[in-house]
């Protein structure tokens, strides 16, 4: 029989410690935000008035037609039927808290949550909710989401220029709505992350010179800077009600990602002939985000963009490729490190370069290059059992550059 020494049984000892740490860190749950207060509960509805029926955005929109059929279009209307989120969220073994900004409203939720075991935001104490509505429920961020808080209905406007038959308030700042979901905090002993990770609200707190901690707390303090609202919800006249005066309104649109027009808008692109040297020639694609104050992407870390190159023959054959991409790199295991970040920052440029020999055969007769956008990388989709109806990525620009075939060859 083996014996086994006392020194091997220490050294063993002193090394299972990190080992059986490692492993844990390996393969526990992994929570990449931290749940803050402001998103801890969903909206309580109990003081609803009696008015708003059900709460349903069809109810809204009896009245308030023109928001109703703009919010239809919108993500906010899918927050909880999207098909990515659906697989994402069974992916991630079906959290609470997700419903909390995916269906925000608590008779959205089939339980109610009554406190947390040990304090443990991510373990919470559940009962079944009798007032559970599942129409309600498949409206993701509906109307009430933003605009019910105490049994009254928040505005732009309030009690003093407006008669409703519900109640109302005034906003302090709209853009505090965005800010409840928008931005979550990611400041936690094993974490070290640069941006909150769903942190568009922090990325402009950044983008302004300001310090936002890696809680994305400061951005609570400073809404008004935020200017979410301004962009994301086109200012237009129009009457709130059919039946009502003309007012300075805002149409529900909160255009994104899902949709290419509004990707194009943020960006600016330039694609430019270099100098060239003998037999070679060197292109440039410049790009630079011109349209949102938070990066592009922003959001959840799938988002990303790539640069595209191909150097095709006259065959329409393909020479040589390359590809960047402009995404976060987040090591998710054994901790939590914001890697790297080349995604746009607000008016700050970015130049790629491509360059070949002309004299090469077979010749190079074109080249082109392509900006993309990606919703989400197809390995997640996949991992997440994801498969989707439509493309996860699209072309948000496209450039051919053809080659005179007698003027290359001086390689001018
Ligand atoms: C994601 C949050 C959000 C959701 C969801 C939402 N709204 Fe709004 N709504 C706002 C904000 C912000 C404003 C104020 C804009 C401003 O400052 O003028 C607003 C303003 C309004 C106004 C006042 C007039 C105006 O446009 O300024 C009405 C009426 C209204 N919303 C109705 C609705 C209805 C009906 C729905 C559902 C079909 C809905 N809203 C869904 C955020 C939301
Ligand atoms: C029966 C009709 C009706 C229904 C139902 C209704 N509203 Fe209104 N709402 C009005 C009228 C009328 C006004 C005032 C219009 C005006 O003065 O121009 C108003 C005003 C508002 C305002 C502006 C408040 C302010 O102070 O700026 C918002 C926001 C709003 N409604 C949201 C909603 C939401 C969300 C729902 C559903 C939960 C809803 N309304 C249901 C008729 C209705
Ligand atoms: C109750 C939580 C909540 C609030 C409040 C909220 N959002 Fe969202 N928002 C979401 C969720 C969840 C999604 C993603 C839905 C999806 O893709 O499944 C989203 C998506 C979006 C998108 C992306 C659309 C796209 O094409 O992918 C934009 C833009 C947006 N929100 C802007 C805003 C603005 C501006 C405000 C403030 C007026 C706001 N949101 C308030 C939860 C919220
Ligand atoms: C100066 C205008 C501007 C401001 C201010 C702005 N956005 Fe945007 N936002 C855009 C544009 C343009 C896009 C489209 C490009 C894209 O999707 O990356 C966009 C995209 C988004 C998306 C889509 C991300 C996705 O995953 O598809 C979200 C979410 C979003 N914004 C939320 C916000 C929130 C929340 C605020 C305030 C904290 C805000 N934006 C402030 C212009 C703006
Ligand atoms: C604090 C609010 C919040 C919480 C909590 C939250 N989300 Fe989201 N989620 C958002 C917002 C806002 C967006 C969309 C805008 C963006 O890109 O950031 C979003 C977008 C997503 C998307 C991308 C959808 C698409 O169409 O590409 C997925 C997937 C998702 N969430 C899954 C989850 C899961 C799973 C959980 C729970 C572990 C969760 N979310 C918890 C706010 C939240």
């Amino acid at each position: 029989m083996m014996r086994i020494r006392p020194r091997t049984l220490v050294i063993g000892a002193v090394l299972a410690v990190p080992v059986a740490f490692f492993a844990w860190r390996m393969l526990r749950p992994l929570q990449i935000f931290v749940i803050g207060k402001r998103f801890e509960r969903p909206v309580s509805t109990t003081a609803a008035p009696a008015v708003l029926g059900t709460l349903g955005a069809r109810r809204c929109g009896a009245c308030h037609q023109a928001d109703y059929r703009e919010w239809k279009t919108t993500m906010h209307a899918r927050a909880w039927t999207d098909p990515y989120f659906r697989a994402d969220w069974r992916h991630e073994g079906r959290e609470q808290i997700c419903r909390n900004c995916h269906t925000p409203l608590d008779r959205q939720q089939p339980r109610l949550v009554v406190g947390f075991h040990g304090g443990d935001k991510w373990d919470p104490i559940l009962k079944p909710n009798p007032h559970f509505d599942p129409a309600l429920q498949h409206q993701g961020v509906t109307c009430a989401a933003c605009h019910l808080r105490d049994g009254k209905i928040l505005g732009p406007y309030g009690p003093t220029q407006i008669r409703a038959p519900h109640p109302v308030a005034k906003f302090s700042d709209p853009n505090e709505l965005c800010v409840r979901c928008h931005v979550v905090p990611g400041n936690r002993w094993d974490t070290f992350y640069r941006i909150p990770p769903c942190g568009t609200a922090a990325e402009i707190a950044s983008a302004k010179g300001r310090r936002h901690g890696r809680s994305g707390e400061y951005v609570v303090r400073r809404v008004s800077e935020l200017g979410c609202v301004q962009c994301h919800m086109p200012a237009v006249t129009r009457p709130l009600v059919p039946w009502g005066p003309p007012r300075a309104s805002r149409r529900h649109l909160w255009r994104g990602g899902h949709d290419p027009e509004a990707v194009r808008k943020a960006l600016a692109i330039r694609v430019r002939a270099l100098a060239a040297r003998a037999g070679r020639r060197e292109y440039a694609i410049t790009l630079t985000n011109v349209g949102a104050l938070h990066y592009v992407p922003t959001g959840v870390p799938n988002r990303y963009l790539s640069v595209e190159w191909r150097l095709l023959d006259a065959s329409g054959a393909v020479l040589r490729t390359r590809s960047e991409t402009l995404e976060r790199t987040v090591l998710w295991r054994p901790f939590i490190i914001d890697l790297w970040d080349t995604r746009l920052a607000y008016r700050k440029p970015r130049t790629y370069r491509f360059g070949f020999s002309i004299h090469r055969t077979p010749r190079p007769a074109k080249l082109e290059v392509r900006v993309r956008y990606h919703l989400a990388p197809a390995a997640y989709a996949k991992r997440d059992g994801y498969r989707p109806k439509t493309p996860l990525a699209y072309t948000v620009y496209r450039r051919v550059i053809r080659f005179a075939p007698r003027a290359e060859a001086d390689g001018r």
